[in-house]
């Protein structure tokens, strides 16, 4: 990618994808907070780093703004917002808050490392899952998403919608409990990315998001079933190879044939389920998570 002379940024054919130039070229930091000892990064993107530290025996994960990051309003108010969001869930299937700030090379925040395969390691293998393994894993990802959508606290509900439901973003720790992380582009009760041009995963987002309209929590119905079928079927919910096809498939293909296809080896209610979770219009999906497992 090149800075482009708008300032936007355009793919460079021959980019050199090693991390030295990738550290230097986002400007990124790379650099632990004060106390922490950097271990290794995790995801480098031109907004900003995710990194993984250690402190006393532990390891942790930060998330700070890289250079370019630093000087967009957008990616600043959504890294506080990502803080706050995880200072409020308190653990609620999310990573814990432990530390959050400001050094010399910008905000950051520090949350627990949760000790979890991304579900995208189980799509790797380009098959389907086994049954029993999935039913265990939609089952306890769907309450996942019923305890995050229900979370309050001293001041009433939370209000959360987590924006970004995808494979990358949701964990299976060892314990068999799913876990979501990157509330980068979550909403909350204090307000969300609304407006803004982030647009979620593009195969998994459902149309109203990717179209940059107002997300609730069908959304999050949405992309979750999108994933979950993904896992059953090995088949991706959608075809687009560049992000402009994608965009445009996404915000106006729905993908309920894709979804009726993937659904056929999932036996029960729950197939039944995932398949109305992803309904094009989100007035014709169930309403709440709980909903959905009862319909
Ligand atoms: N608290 C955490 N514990 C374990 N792994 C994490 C944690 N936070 C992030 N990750 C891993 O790092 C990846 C990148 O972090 P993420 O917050 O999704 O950054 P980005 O906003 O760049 O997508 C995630 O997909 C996940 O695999
Ligand atoms: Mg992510």
């Amino acid at each position: 990618m090149s800075r482009s002379r708008a300032g936007g940024y355009t793919r460079r054919p021959h980019f050199n994808k090693s991390l030295a130039h990738r550290v230097s070229y986002y400007g990124l930091v790379l650099s632990a907070p004060a106390g922490f000892r950097l271990v290794a990064p995790l995801r480098l993107h031109p907004f900003g780093e995710t990194t993984l530290l250690a402190r006393a025996g532990r390891t942790f994960v930060c998330k700070r703004l890289a250079s370019r990051g630093r000087s967009e309003a957008e990616a600043r108010e959504r890294l506080l917002r990502e803080a706050a969001i995880l200072r409020a869930l308190d653990g609620c299937r999310a990573p814990r808050l432990v530390a959050e700030g400001e050094d010399d090379s910008g905000h950051y925040f520090v949350m627990e490392h949760l000790n979890g395969a991304p579900l995208t390691r189980y799509l790797e293998a380009g098959v389907p899952v086994p049954l029993t393994w999935f039913h265990l894993v939609a089952a306890d990802a769907w309450c996942a998403l019923a305890e995050l959508h229900a979370k309050g606290d001293g001041q009433g509900d939370l209000d959360i919608v987590h924006g970004d439901l995808a494979p990358d973003n949701i964990l299976f720790a060892p314990n068999e409990r799913i876990v979501f992380v990157d509330f980068g582009l979550a909403s909350w009760r204090h307000g969300g990315p609304l407006g803004t041009t982030a647009r979620g995963t593009l195969l998994y987002a459902a149309p109203e998001v990717v179209r940059g309209e107002r997300m609730d929590r069908r959304s999050d119905l949405f992309a979750l079933a999108a994933t979950l079928l993904h896992l059953a079927c090995a088949k991706a919910p959608r075809q687009g190879k560049t992000e402009a096809t994608l965009v445009l498939e996404a915000g106006e293909e729905p993908i309920e044939r894709w979804a009726n296809d993937a659904a056929k080896r999932v036996t029960g209610p729950l197939g039944r389920a995932l398949v109305a979770c992803v309904s094009f219009q989100p007035a014709q999906r169930p309403s709440s998570a709980k909903e959905a497992l009862v319909r």
